[in-house]
């Protein structure tokens, strides 16, 4: 992807979107090499990179440093960066400064915002300026607390038709893109039938016009997984065969040997 309208365009075309959640310089590099349509900086990277527990303390200036490594790693590749808790949704001129920051000082595509009718002035506001943004609806981390832990959304009638009333209400205030994250697949399917822009779902079945994963649990790197995670690489069994073989090696003198060794 290079522009906002080719997230339109492969919806139009029935062309499924994909998407990473990842944080640095060399696993965009492979993201881009394995032409992943768009890299998102999530602020997953709390958890991921950081061992939290939620999304909530990452700042505004760990994103953009994440932004900008990603940026350099993949220079080809559609962007799109997680404004963090409290940087958008307390005043709208705060929001414009922080997301303008973050392309500002990055080089990425667009940021990305949790919530619906309650975020849809700043995302108005957002886009008259220039900035294009994505949404996120059903289960939105940085309200974990009020939603009283990482649940699948939209289980009962009334979270149904909040999830498809903000989703028009996103869609009709400009957002290029939602992702819908952990919500049955029939709920899912609703959405992606009821407005024109690509849905992208992570835990949200196999209807949504697209799909995103986290590189780091896609690549086996955690104990265990959620449902939603295919892993697709036993990672963290390569790694820790690897840094085994290392040790070994490097006790019984076998590393470094002739060939990896200036003479
Ligand atoms: O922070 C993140 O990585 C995300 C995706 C899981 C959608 O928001």
């Amino acid at each position: 992807m290079k522009s906002i309208d080719q997230f339109i365009k492969a919806k139009e075309e029935g062309k499924k979107i994909t998407m990473v959640s990842t944080y640095e310089f060399w696993s965009a590099r492979i993201c881009e090499q394995a032409g992943v349509d768009c890299i998102l900086v999530g602020d997953s990277a709390g958890m991921v990179i950081q061992g939290l527990d939620t999304t909530l303390p990452v700042t505004l200036d760990e994103m953009v440093y994440h932004a900008k490594a990603v940026r350099r790693g993949a220079p080809e590749t559609f962007v799109v960066v997680d404004m963090p808790f409290l940087t958008y949704q307390t005043d709208i001129n705060e929001a414009v400064k922080n997301a303008g920051r973050v392309l500002k000082e990055t080089g990425a595509n667009a940021v990305k915002l949790e919530g619906g009718e309650e975020i849809a002035h700043i995302v108005e506001k957002l886009i008259s300026i220039g900035i294009p943004v994505m949404g996120h609806l059903g289960l939105t981390p940085q309200s974990v607390h009020a939603l009283g832990g990482y649940k699948v959304q939209g289980k009962t009638e009334e979270q149904q038709k909040k999830i498809i009333k903000d989703s028009k209400i996103l869609e009709q205030a400009g957002v290029f893109a939602v992702v819908l994250e952990a919500i049955p697949s029939k709920l899912a399917k609703e959405i992606t039938e009821f407005i024109e822009i690509p849905t992208i779902g992570i835990g949200a079945g196999k209807y949504t016009d697209g799909q995103v994963l986290v590189f780091h649990d896609m690549m086996g790197f955690f104990d265990r997984s959620p449902k939603f995670v295919k892993r697709y690489v036993e990672g963290k069994k390569l790694f820790t065969e690897a840094l085994k073989r290392f040790k070994e090696e490097v006790q019984e003198g076998k590393f470094p040997d002739k060939e990896h060794t200036y003479e």
